[in-house]
């Protein structure tokens, strides 16, 4: 019984198809063309890689062979070898059909060949080739097992709609290592971001070392240690000592341009001021407006956030003060090292959210605005803004900031990354200047990206679904001047990397798409079902992910004055739902959504899990009644 058993196994392990081992085409994000063609490729267990006369692409065929090697193959590169059959061929062509960054792809049954006019088209194309292996390409070990590395036959004509493809990385709020810089931007360049944002200084610390201004890192960089929610944590004590943070040397800025350049991604480095600068006035008290003692915060309550539109302020003032001269010689300073630093083009001055309570009451400002002319404080900040950009020319560098440098008047030069919805970019576009499009109804990832029930707490909600649907050019827009668009991952609530990776994917599937392919090719069913295949390729790279489009979407209404009408659905197709009011956990046996429910008289929560195929697909969700009654506005 046993040995028929073990033949049976050994049968079917010897009837698996090429068709089966070869992972269905799930190309993130989508290619501009993708025809499929006829059969399969299998890669020799010693194909070569045939390179061009190129360093640049010499060293990303030595990578892919790496990459495939994984202890069972050995790959090997030669350098404009003679096409040889079986192996894949990496060409640096001059051909006008191919487009900015583009290249072809081409899979038969005998070969692979990869075209482009650019070292950066084949680095593209190859994260599509990689795309196209089994998942368990991804893997960071040796992969053991007795398979084949094999392809489907395909063409691929590729190129990206956008040239400006960003994350943003907050490394104030918490500080991550160079080598978890780098492994974020190993993870992003999967998926053809080519920008990654660092916003390195915020009232939670000073990120990068400025040599003039020793006092930054020595002071502006540590704070004492709390773990919690943002906004809530406790100030330090009396004598508490500040051990909880970093910064990067320039040595280690360095080594992260580098890695990002070996990637074609460009380092954006932001240094947001005059607001968000508690870790700077920390260190050099004399640059606020407000004579005091000043500490780098830890998350406790330093500002208001009234909500509702209304104008936040601040009980602690963490804004540099625009009516001292001492400030444009620090910020003269600051940038004279950050542009040496950085090769890209765009320095980020940040300019969100300046609580400006202070300043109202500050003399030398309403000297100032006599002396400037300057009706409000819209116009002060701008004055302050306008200066920025005249330190940041002055380096050869131009400046980008969030939509609030709009207010008072924008500076002559200046890009507008629009991060409170698109209207931001809309004007400044209207104006003639470059824009970034970042709206927070889009594309920003630290917010919750499920039901509060179940993701950690954040004020707002993003889902993927809705992120799928961002698109960086609204109707009536000058095209030219939208550079493109990135997601923002805030990190007042994201405290290692493991969370770091569950915020920034899937949706950073969603963003990449939406600034790579097409418009024309947006499908949600289809991009929900490539997302799954990925999450395949997530965990064979160790990266955790979001599993939250597995879970269910409740929407509560209430009947009457005291009945609560609940109301689910999911974000993808093809779960069930299952549910209890018994306070036992539901499975697939359980009662299965089909129409809106009502509670049970005396029910203490809702339980809710959804199956697929009789398999658990999302995770246990547990609502209190009293919760719902909440969102239902029931008192
Ligand atoms: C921002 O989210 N304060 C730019």
């Amino acid at each position: 019984m046993k040995k028929s058993l073990f033949v049976a196994v050994l049968l079917v392990s010897f009837f698996i198809t090429d068709a089966q081992r070869a992972a269905a085409i799930s190309v993130i994000p989508q290619p501009v063309s993708l025809v499929k063609g006829a059969g399969y490729f299998t890669l020799p267990a010693s194909a070569v890689i045939i390179a061009p006369k190129n360093e640049e692409v010499k060293k990303m065929a030595t990578d892919l062979a790496a990459k495939l090697s994984k202890g069972i193959n050995k790959i090997t590169v030669k350098e404009g070898a003679a096409v040889q059959p079986k192996s894949i061929i990496l060409l640096l062509v001059n051909d006008k059909s191919i487009r900015k960054d583009g290249y072809r792809l081409k899979v038969t049954t005998t070969g692979v060949s990869l075209s482009a006019n650019e070292p950066s088209g084949i680095f593209y194309g190859i994260q599509t080739l990689l795309q196209l292996f089994p998942g368990l390409i991804e893997s960071k070990a040796d992969v053991m097992m007795d398979d084949k590395w094999i392809l489907p036959a395909v063409t691929i004509e590729d190129h990206p709609r956008f040239g400006w493809r960003g994350l943003m990385l907050d490394v104030s709020r918490h500080f991550f290592t160079v080598a978890q810089v780098k492994d974020y931007i190993d993870q992003m360049v999967k998926y053809k971001f080519n920008l990654l944002h660092l916003h390195l200084t915020d009232d939670q610390g000073w990120r990068i070392q400025i040599k003039s201004l020793p006092k930054l890192t020595e002071v502006g960089a540590w704070r004492v240690e709390r773990t919690g929610t943002f906004g809530t944590l406790s100030k330090p004590q009396p004598g508490e000592a500040a051990t909880y943070g970093g910064f990067y040397t320039q040595e280690d800025i360095k080594e992260i341009v580098k890695y990002a350049a070996d990637r074609f991604v460009n380092i954006l480095p932001e240094i947001d001021v005059p607001g968000h600068s508690l870790a700077a006035i920390a260190a050099y008290p004399e640059l606020s407006c407000t004579p005091g003692e000043y500490y780098v915060s830890p998350g406790d309550r330093f500002m208001v956030w009234p909500g509702g539109g209304q104008h936040f302020y601040g009980l602690i003032d963490n804004t540099l003060c625009p009516a001292n001269e001492k400030v444009y010689e620090f910020m003269e300073k600051v940038f004279t090292e950050v542009a040496q630093l950085f090769p890209f083009e765009y320095i980020h001055m940040g300019g969100d959210e300046t609580a400006r309570n202070f300043w109202e009451k500050t003399d030398a400002i309403k000297a100032m605005m006599q002396k400037e002319n300057l009706k409000n404080l819209d116009e002060v900040q701008s004055y302050f803004v306008k200066r920025m950009e005249k330190i940041i020319n002055s380096k050869g560098k131009k400046m980008i900031g969030w939509d609030e440098i709009l207010d008072g008047g924008l500076a002559p030069n200046a890009a507008v990354m629009s991060w409170r919805g698109m209207k931001g970019g809309i004007e400044a576009a209207r104006q003639g200047h470059e824009v970034v499009m970042s709206p927070t109804d889009f594309a920003y990832i630290d917010y919750m990206q499920g039901d509060a029930a179940i993701e950690p707490p954040v004020y707002a909600t993003l889902r993927l679904k809705k992120a799928y649907q961002f698109d960086p050019l609204p109707e009536g827009i000058d095209a030219s001047l939208v550079k493109g668009g990135q997601a923002n991952l805030w990190t007042e609530q994201v405290y290692n990397t493991r969370h770091l990776q569950y915020m920034t994917w899937p949706r950073g599937f969603a963003i990449a798409e939406a600034l790579w392919s097409p418009k024309e090719k947006r499908d949600w069913n289809d991009f929900a079902r490539r997302t799954e295949q990925h999450f395949a390729r997530l965990r064979a790279a160790e990266v955790k992910y979001a599993p939250s489009i597995y879970d269910p979407i409740v929407e509560v209404s209430k009947k009457d004055t005291a009945t609560i009408i609940i109301k689910l659905s999911t974000e993808i197709e093809g779960l069930s739902i299952h549910y209890s009011f018994d306070n036992s956990f539901p499975d697939q046996y359980y009662p299965k959504y089909s129409m809106p429910l009502t509670v049970p008289k005396d029910a203490a929560a809702i339980k809710m899990i959804t199956y697929r195929d009789n398999e658990p697909t999302g995770r246990m969700m547990v609502i209190p009644i009293a919760e719902l009654k909440k969102r239902a506005g029931i008192k």
